[in-house]
């Protein structure tokens, strides 16, 4: 009944909307009408859904139907907007909706500044991006930001502007064609949580306009913030206890759930999703192809709850997607859901963000890594891995942020784990404190209240390479090399996109220089953020160097990914190697079949010959890694930190 009456509204708004929306558009309309019927083709498809989804957020308002027609109108006037060429590139991503599942897909994240000083110099190495065989490249927020502390581009002044000691908006749209006809797609944060306090919005906020105090969660008194407090958790308790912050010009509380500068937005309000809407489209329309969804967990406010990963959260994605597939088809949603792994899964859907972060394999690699055993991994990656089919996850070792033991509590406790002691250990041993660790990571936003802490580092630096050279010695050289290349195995051979942190590819170490920078002391995240030296890569490009062995393995493995059509995105199966260090997978996909091991343990390892039988389903294999033939009528043999690419070879 409830759905039958939603239909009927949907069509009497839209058969209200229309008539208004054609006769408001005719210039446009009547100058490209074949792009106008496309547009009403997909609203007429999409409506009766968004409405539903519309009417769940905002019906009780009274103004519910004046923010939806207001809706419609922008969506249709960004689609008429929107450049030729990304019009070309929507039609073509309909007819291939799968193009982003492919074995072909590799991934590059940077931060312009720290990697080629502005956008103009980032056009200088396109060719490098070519190179190592990238085909997405995400560039760390590069929007107009307050002076000193902005959390590394997090706190957006304005949308539309980029920090002009970045460049122009006219830089970024260039840069986007540019990489679009190198294949390349262009990832840009959609920081949407929050703004800075220094957009217009705050601003006028603090000037007392009351429009847009409600574009924010203000209050007069603890009262509310309170109650709120007593279920939300300090994301980060060294900047401030608590989850708001006493404005002085207005004599009131803000609720900032990151840093104190950083207001979160409330979407309770139509007003404010309508307005991030149009943020949207003009990214999408500046040629942006992939929207990560920056924090998004934390966008819905709920009494009595964690204010994260609420319903609404989820409805106001899908209003989000449904209102890019009438205006910008093309565009395809990331989430940045950094929460438990069942609460991260559900942002994966069509209709929602296709593609995902992964924080559970990232998390459960480092933490194999440290135990040298891969149970946990192992249990985690059978259970609680699978995603709905035309969705993605985007893996990765590292990123900009720390590394937090995200991982279900009952699955540890079901293999002997204690959770809470076991996240202590991983603590110790990556902050180098655990004896005998080869670790060399950071404390990050230790928290007194219940000894939470994450770790901030470099893939090197943390997998013992930083250690192994203070010490000169070869061999813990050769094991942390080791196991920096089987982890970047890992991320390119388990499905999904592989994303690299740029600096990765040539190893690079903690750089502890942000300490004297007082815009960034008392954020350690900055010691994994380095600077690319540009200058230092000709020497590296020496076979005798460490970094040359890093990047050269790096490069081979990621050409390798891209000729295995088993690799393509999906059927990805753990199978039990019987070995605790050895997590072993097989990738099964176009006809061919990949049996992948890796070996957790600074000591050989063996599987047994019936397990290589019976998933590798043959006798007689190559190994694509090293160019060998192995056999399953002996066991399989790896030496440390040894991972293979077995593929059946016919009798
Ligand atoms: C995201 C970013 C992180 C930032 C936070 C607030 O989680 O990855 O770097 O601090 O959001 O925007
Ligand atoms: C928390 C948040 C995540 C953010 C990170 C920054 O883990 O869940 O969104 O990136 O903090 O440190």
């Amino acid at each position: 009944m409830a759905t039958d009456w939603t239909r009927r509204q949907a069509e009497k708004s839209l058969g209200r909307i229309l008539p208004r929306l054609r006769q408001d558009m005719e210039p446009d309309i009547s100058g490209s009408p074949a792009e106008w019927d496309a547009f009403e083709k997909r609203l007429r498809r999409e409506f009766s859904y968004l409405f539903k989804l519309l009417f769940e957020l905002y019906g009780g308002h009274y103004d519910f139907f004046y923010h939806l027609e207001a809706l419609i109108g922008a969506t249709a006037r960004s689609w008429m907007e929107r450049p030729h060429d990304l019009k070309a590139l929507d039609a073509d991503r309909e007819e291939h909706p799968d193009w982003f599942q492919t074995q072909e897909m590799v991934g590059g994240v940077l931060y312009v500044d720290l990697f080629s000083d502005n956008l103009a110099g980032l056009g200088s190495h396109i060719d490098y991006f070519k190179e190592l065989g990238l085909t997405y490249l995400h560039l760390m927020p590069l929007f107009a930001v307050p002076r000193g502390d902005n959390d590394g581009g997090y706190a957006v002044s304005n949308y539309r502007a980029v920090n002009p000691e970045l460049g122009t908006m006219e830089q970024l749209t260039e840069v986007a064609t540019r990489l679009r006809r190198e294949g390349i797609s262009l990832v840009l944060d959609f920081v949407f949580n929050h703004t800075a306090d220094e957009h217009e919005w705050a601003r006028r906020a603090a000037a007392g306009e009351p429009e847009f105090q409600e574009f924010y969660h203000i209050f007069p008194d603890r009262e509310l913030p309170d109650q709120y407090e007593r279920h939300l958790r300090d994301i980060f308790p060294t900047v401030r206890k608590g989850s708001f912050t006493w404005h002085e010009g207005m004599e009131r509380w803000v609720w900032t759930t990151f840093n104190s500068f950083q207001w979160d937005l409330n979407y309770a309000n139509p007003a404010v999703f309508r307005a991030m809407v149009e943020e949207m489209f003009f990214l999408a329309n500046a040629g942006v192809e992939v929207l990560r969804l920056d924090a998004v967990a934390f966008i819905w406010k709920r009494l009595g709850t964690s204010c994260e990963n609420q319903p609404e959260a989820h409805k106001i994605i899908r209003a989000f997607n449904a209102l890019a597939r009438m205006a910008a088809p093309a565009l395809l949603f990331k989430s940045e859901a950094i929460v438990h792994p069942d609460e991260v899964i559900r942002y994966i859907d069509s209709r929602e963000c296709r593609l995902s972060y992964n924080p559970m394999l990232m998390a459960l690699l480092w933490e194999a890594l440290a135990t040298r055993d891969v149970r946990l991994l192992e249990l985690a990656m059978r259970n609680r891995s699978r995603i709905p089919d035309p969705c993605a996850w985007v893996n990765y070792l590292r990123c900009h942020d720390d590394i937090g033991w995200t991982f279900d509590d009952n699955d540890a406790l079901s293999i002997g784990i204690d959770p809470a002691a076991h996240r202590r250990f991983l603590n110790e041993f990556y902050t180098g404190q655990f004896p005998g660790s080869f670790a060399s990571g950071l404390p990050f936003q230790f928290n007194p209240a219940n000894g939470d802490l994450r770790i901030s580092g470099t893939l090197a630096s943390l997998a013992g390479l930083e250690q192994a050279l203070a010490a000169s010695d070869p061999l813990l050289i050769d094991m942390a090399v080791r196991r920096i290349i089987m982890l970047r195995s890992i991320v390119l051979s388990v499905g999904g996109i592989p994303l690299i942190y740029l600096g990765e590819e040539w190893g690079l170490l903690n750089d502890y220089s942000f300490a004297s920078d007082e815009t960034k002391a008392r954020d350690n995240r900055w010691v994994h953020r380095p600077r690319t030296r540009w200058a230092q890569m000709d020497f590296w490009k020496n076979p005798q160097t460490i970094e040359w062995r890093i990047y050269d393995e790096t490069a081979r493995l990621i050409r390798l990914r891209k000729g295995m059509r088993a690799l393509y995105n999906g059927g990805m199966e753990v199978i039990g190697t019987e070995n605790p260090h050895l997590f072993g997978y097989v990738r099964q996909k176009n006809g061919r079949r990949l049996l992948i091991v890796n070996n957790f343990s600074e000591h050989p390892q063996a599987m047994a010959e019936n397990r290589l039988r019976l998933y590798g389903l043959g006798y007689r294999f190559v190994d694509h890694i090293s160019g060998n033939e192995r056999s399953a009528r002996e066991p399989l043999q790896l030496g440390p930190y040894e991972f293979l690419w077995l593929e059946n070879q016919p009798q």
